[in-house]
């Protein structure tokens, strides 16, 4: 039996991690164990707990309760916290999720333990160290022994940083190996479509009418923190209100708590009394799939819901100056306005009037969850140099 520890924190880790433990217990419970880490980066009820209940993720194991706070104390609170249950509980593997701190933790705590990491979403980069992101994925790509690429660009940026697609076994933080297995996201929109369509009351809740109404997002810290920008993105998304369509925009808390403080008066007052502007708390992964194929535009600065509007073949505006989903941008479906208004509101004209966009298959086969489980069976099975549990 392989044992696995899985960590995740925010709300796309969640998520993600959804699709592994499905996969194990469909098809692999006889062979990997798995323990679910949460280290309480995320807490709310909406940002957390609805996810484990709705898509039947098995309840945390552990739960380390590290909440919000700065990047140094809440990283450093979450290696303690990992650590201790690495060495009592012995993992063969931890398994980490993309970019943010709870996975530079996780990434910290097992490579000084020396117990091999699995990097799920690898080899992204966005280029601009100015992100924390980028700094965290960075450090747990090059601390990690197996490293699964949603996209054959994740694989070229690994290769270009001195990841050798020719590594043999056995595999080691030093001679790690790098596998394209597509993206793990995409299994679970696959999953949850239609599953989606059946539960999710959202559109009858709140009024809206397929088609006929813009998705929005934001989170990003440059977004939420920087006043200037947050007007911007503000001022665009109320501009789109004001002409006759409806913008949905579940908001993340971290910008709900900014709002009032950084946007200014005037906007203020005309985002809290448009009729056709709804700002929601975040929803549940069920109503954002019915949200997101019911759109008719979605407008972003998520890594997730970009992916997700390329999946269910809607345009996507992104309020990034880059992007790590650079497929989505080169295929014409989706165009990188950062928080400009005006580039904004030139993207939403251009894609209102398109409806020959393409979206070419660079997700894989949604079956990237069960190929990350086979590569780690063969793994333990072919080279016996960990000491098993
Ligand atoms: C984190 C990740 C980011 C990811 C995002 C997904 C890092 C550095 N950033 O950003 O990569 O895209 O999660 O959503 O790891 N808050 C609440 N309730 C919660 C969680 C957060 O109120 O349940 C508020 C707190 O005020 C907190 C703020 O949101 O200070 C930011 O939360 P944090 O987890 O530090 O970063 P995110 O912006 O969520
Ligand atoms: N999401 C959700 N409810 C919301 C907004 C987003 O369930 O109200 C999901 C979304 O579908 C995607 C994931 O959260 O699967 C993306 O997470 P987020 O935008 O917080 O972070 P990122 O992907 O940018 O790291």
């Amino acid at each position: 039996m392989v044992k696995l520890l899985t960590v995740v924190g925010a709300r796309p880790q969640i998520i993600k991690a959804a699709a592994l433990s499905r996969a194990i217990r469909k098809s692999f419970s006889n062979k990997i164990s798995e323990q679910i880490l949460h280290t309480g980066q995320h807490y709310d009820n909406n940002m957390s707990q609805v996810f484990f209940d709705e898509m039947g993720i098995p309840e945390p194991d552990f739960n380390l309760e590290v909440g919000s706070s700065g990047h140094g104390v809440q990283t450093a609170a979450m290696i303690v916290g990992v650590e201790e249950i690495l060495i009592t509980e012995k993992p063969d593997f931890i398994v980490l999720y993309g970019d943010t701190n709870s996975t530079l933790a996780g990434a910290i705590a097992a490579s000084k333990l020396k117990i091999p990491i699995v990097h799920i979403e690898a080899g992204l980069r966005s280029f601009n160290k100015s992100m924390p992101e980028e700094i965290n994925r960075i450090m747990c790509d090059h601390a990690s022994t197996l490293l699964f690429s949603p996209t054959q660009t994740g694989v070229s940026n690994l290769q270009k940083e001195g990841f050798n697609m020719s590594n043999q076994p056995p595999f080691t933080s030093d001679n790690p190996a790098v596998f394209h297995c597509g993206d793990i996201m995409y299994d679970n929109s696959l999953y949850f479509s239609e599953i989606a369509n059946e539960k999710s009351k959202i559109l009858e809740k709140d009024n809206l009418s397929p088609g006929e109404f813009i998705l929005a997002t934001i989170h990003r810290d440059n977004n939420t923190d920087d006043p200037v920008r947050m007007n911007g993105i503000f001022e665009a998304l109320n501009h789109i209100a004001s002409n006759g369509i409806t913008v949905f925009l579940p908001l993340h808390p971290r910008a709900s708590k900014l709002l009032k403080q950084n946007i200014n008066k005037n906007l203020y007052q005309k985002i809290s009394t448009n009729p056709n502007l709804i700002i929601s708390h975040p929803v549940s992964f069920l109503d954002i799939i019915k949200l997101e194929k019911n759109a008719r535009m979605i407008i972003t600065d998520s890594g997730g819901v970009q992916k997700e509007s390329y999946f269910f073949k809607k345009p996507c505006i992104i309020l990034r100056p880059q992007t790590e989903w650079v497929e989505i941008v080169d295929s014409g479906a989706a165009m990188i306005v950062d928080a400009d208004k005006d580039k904004i509101l030139k993207a939403y004209e251009y894609f209102s009037g398109k409806t020959n966009l393409n979206y070419p298959p660079v997700f894989g086969d949604g079956k990237a969850a069960e190929f990350i489980c086979n590569q780690i069976i063969y793994f333990i099975n072919n080279y016996d140099k960990l000491t098993l549990n």
